[in-house]
């Protein structure tokens, strides 16, 4: 997997989560590595949730640069950090951490991804009607920082409770609209009306469950901006319908390249060569596919 020169002493990052087996994450930032020519090396390692606590100590007595922390371990990473960004202090999750001089700084980059995919594409979240599906990990990210940038949101969950709560939170935190609704036909078909965003951030959709789709095309319409965060497969049925129907359509695939981008240049104080971890990561999905 490593192709590059490998130095007696790298610095090291890494990725934590469990299951871990199928992360994109190291040919990415190995291959962002290699293009910029810098001394780091990046691994994943499967840790088990009660095994977390060592995990992070051992982050410290290796000195390794940095980590991103995946499921199941997003939120209890945070009692084992020194400090936080106050984006991920409000969101409660952190999917990167910053080794400062043994100081551990916690980051949410999922967020900040997420708004860099949508930006990339031009498009500013102030003042928009966005529409969420979903209320796990990731949805909550992605509220959160609709919420501080100023969109209006409703959030649709299978399981109403959930979608409840992060939509309380929201409206308790930030000065933003933010309602929630049980994820059915009636209930999407409604909110979707005066919509200009959609964002699936469900499972709904991801491989292998391929034929899948959280909305019926019927509901997809031109000048809706359709961002789908599942990125394997690279495009999914949601994504080519909404083409199909004319929308705008953003991959969870630049979400994900973008989380990873914010990431090294933090780990690294260097420009992330963006083009070639989108190019790595989809050559790795297209071989995959098959
Ligand atoms: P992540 O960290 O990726 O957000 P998660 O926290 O497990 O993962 O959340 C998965 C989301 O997908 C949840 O909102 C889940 O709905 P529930 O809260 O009702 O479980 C949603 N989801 C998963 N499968 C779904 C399905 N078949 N239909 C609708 N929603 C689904």
């Amino acid at each position: 997997m490593l192709s590059g020169f490998i130095s007696g002493s790298p610095r090291i990052c890494g990725i934590i989560g469990d299951p871990i087996e199928h992360t994109m994450s190291p040919v990415m930032h190995n291959a962002a590595f290699e293009d910029k020519g810098v001394d780091y090396v990046y691994l994943a390692f499967r840790v088990k949730k009660e095994e977390l606590g060592k995990a992070i100590e051992g982050m410290r007595a290796l000195n390794m640069k940095g980590l991103n922390i995946t499921i199941p371990h997003k939120v209890a990473v945070i009692q084992f950090l020194d400090e936080l960004d106050h984006l991920a202090d409000k969101i409660g999750a952190v999917n990167t951490v910053v080794n400062n001089d043994g100081v551990l700084k916690g980051y949410n980059t999922d967020a900040t991804g997420f708004l860099q995919a949508l930006r990339e594409r031009g498009i500013e979240p102030k003042g928009k009607s966005v529409v969420i599906l979903g209320a796990g990990g990731a949805s909550r990210a992605i509220s959160f920082i609709l919420a501080e940038r100023g969109s209006s949101l409703v959030i649709l969950n299978r399981t109403w409770d959930k979608a409840r709560i992060c939509a309380d939170r929201i409206s308790e935190i930030f000065q933003s609209e933010a309602t929630s609704l049980k994820l059915n036909r009636g209930n999407l078909a409604a909110a979707l009306s005066p919509a200009d965003i959609l964002v699936n951030a469900t499972s709904v959709g991801m491989s292998p469950d391929i034929n899948e789709t959280p909305v019926t095309s019927n509901l997809l319409k031109p000048g809706l901006v359709v961002f789908d965060i599942v990125y394997n497969p690279i495009k999914t049925r949601l994504q080519r319908e909404a083409e199909v129907a004319g929308a705008t359509v953003i991959s969870g695939l630049d979400m994900f390249v973008w989380q990873g981008a914010l990431a090294f240049e933090k780990w690294t104080g260097l420009k992330a060569p963006i083009g070639v971890m989108r190019e790595k990561v989809i050559k790795v999905l297209q071989r995959h596919e098959n």
